[in-house]
């Protein structure tokens, strides 16, 4: 069933979640670059899509007039509570200086080169296991056997939560971002998400442990320990900032290499590639858009923008933008001038980028040692999400 009515005019009327969009947004992309750089559309408030590098990284620079208290695409239209259960929302991503400061500072040391590499041996175990369930078939769901079960688990370990709740935590996360237009659905994961966190920081007060659940807990800023919102809301983020997009990562280059024959037999003959390579498929296959609220009338690239106004953050297509990148509709997997902003630009840059990279690089690393030759399954019908994260779905792969 189509989620939105057809869009005639994407200069003046675009969405997001349009099927179209979903599965092809770059020449989408490509026109409004040209022709109107900033898109807008009325559907579910006035949106403004940047599509030029040039204007999402000043954007994205550019605090005072763009603010980061909602950053969903697709805006929450259900009622808010009189007294919030989180007043800062999600921090560090959902709020500006001084308190996004402080915030993010919380969580960098989780995901610092150093501590990444220690999930780096949990991270491959669980690829090699996953791998061996399907190896035998000679198929596999490349995005649901494989690139949806890591990050998930990743994370588990990280917030000291049991991993087998993997599915749990993938739907809840799903029916935030992925299905954020049906609201009793998104409502009902919040609810859900929330009521387990709330219960978990009660067992880790009696129990504590070594997680990040349990550290931000006796965590102190200026001398006090944490709001236990600030808690809540920084566990909520790891969860739902670490997995739909890293999963969306792995599935998208596992696609391209499944659709590139190419690419395949290169990466493979030339394993030293993969770190030029992972940047080029993060450029070429960006999944995250975020938004930002516009704080007072501005006009920004000769738009008028209003106070309220929503600015979907465009990092995907400024990303293909060809003022910045040498043809940048190919992916070149040895591009060395690649500075891509697949992690965002600014002071809410992606926290958790290492931890992201290593687990593109260990899962396609894995994936490529054992089935070095596969190919799209014949008549397979993949499936993309889009909106907020952009990846497939279901990706039905054949080797021999
Ligand atoms: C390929 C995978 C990933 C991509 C493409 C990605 C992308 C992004 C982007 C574009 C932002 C900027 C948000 C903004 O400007 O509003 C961001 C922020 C953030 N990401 Fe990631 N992310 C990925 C994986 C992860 C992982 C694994 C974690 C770990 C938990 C994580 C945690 C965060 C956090 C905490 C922030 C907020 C930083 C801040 O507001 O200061 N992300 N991410």
């Amino acid at each position: 069933m189509a989620r939105t009515s057809p869009v005639s005019n994407w200069a003046q009327d675009f969405d997001v979640l349009d099927a179209g969009y979903i599965e092809d947004p770059f020449s989408i992309w490509d026109e409004l670059r040209t022709e109107c750089p900033i898109a807008h559309t009325d559907r579910r408030g006035s949106n403004w899509l940047p599509t030029r590098y040039a204007d999402v990284t000043a954007m994205a620079h550019d605090i005072g007039h763009f603010s980061s208290v909602e950053v969903a695409v697709i805006p929450f239209e259900g009622e808010e509570p009189e007294e919030p259960l989180l007043p800062y929302g999600l921090p560090p991503i959902s709020v500006d200086p001084p308190i996004h400061t402080w915030t993010r500072r919380l969580l960098l040391p989780w995901f610092s080169h150093r501590r990444v590499e220690g999930y780096e041996g949990l991270t491959r175990d669980l690829c090699v296991r996953l791998i061996d369930d399907f190896i035998g078939n000679g198929r596999a769901d490349a995005a649901e056997n494989y690139a949806q079960q890591i990050p998930v688990r990743v994370i588990a370990h990280i917030l000291g939560v049991p991993a087998d709740l993997a599915d749990t935590f993938t739907g809840w996360v799903r029916d935030v971002l992925e299905f954020a237009d049906d609201e009793p659905r998104r409502i009902k994961a919040m609810e859900g998400l929330f009521t387990y966190f709330i219960a978990e920081v009660a067992s880790r007060r009696a129990n504590p442990g070594t997680d990040l659940l349990s550290e931000l807990l006796t965590t102190e800023v200026d001398g006090a320990p944490l709001e236990e919102s600030v808690v809540l809301g920084a566990a909520a983020l790891v969860l739902i900032a670490g997995v739909d997009t890293t999963w969306s990562a792995i599935g998208s280059s596992l696609w391209h290499l499944a659709t590139h024959e190419e690419d395949r037999r290169r990466m493979v003959a030339e394993p030293d590639l993969m770190p030029l390579a992972i940047e080029e498929l993060l450029r070429a296959y960006s999944p995250v858009t975020m938004a930002r609220i516009v704080t007072e009338d501005v006009e920004f690239g000769g738009c008028p923008m209003r106070a309220g106004d929503r600015i979907l953050m465009n990092f995907p297509a400024a990303n293909r933008d060809p003022e910045v990148f040498e043809d940048p509709g190919t992916v070149m997997l040895d591009r060395t001038h690649n500075r891509h902003v697949a992690f965002g630009s600014g002071i809410h840059r992606c926290a958790g980028s290492n931890l992201a990279r290593m687990e593109l690089r260990v899962a396609l690393e894995e994936w490529l040692r054992r089935i070095p030759d596969f190919r799209l399954a014949e008549g397979a019908e993949v499936s993309w999400a889009g909106g907020q994260v952009r990846g497939p779905r279901v990706l039905p792969v054949v080797f021999p």
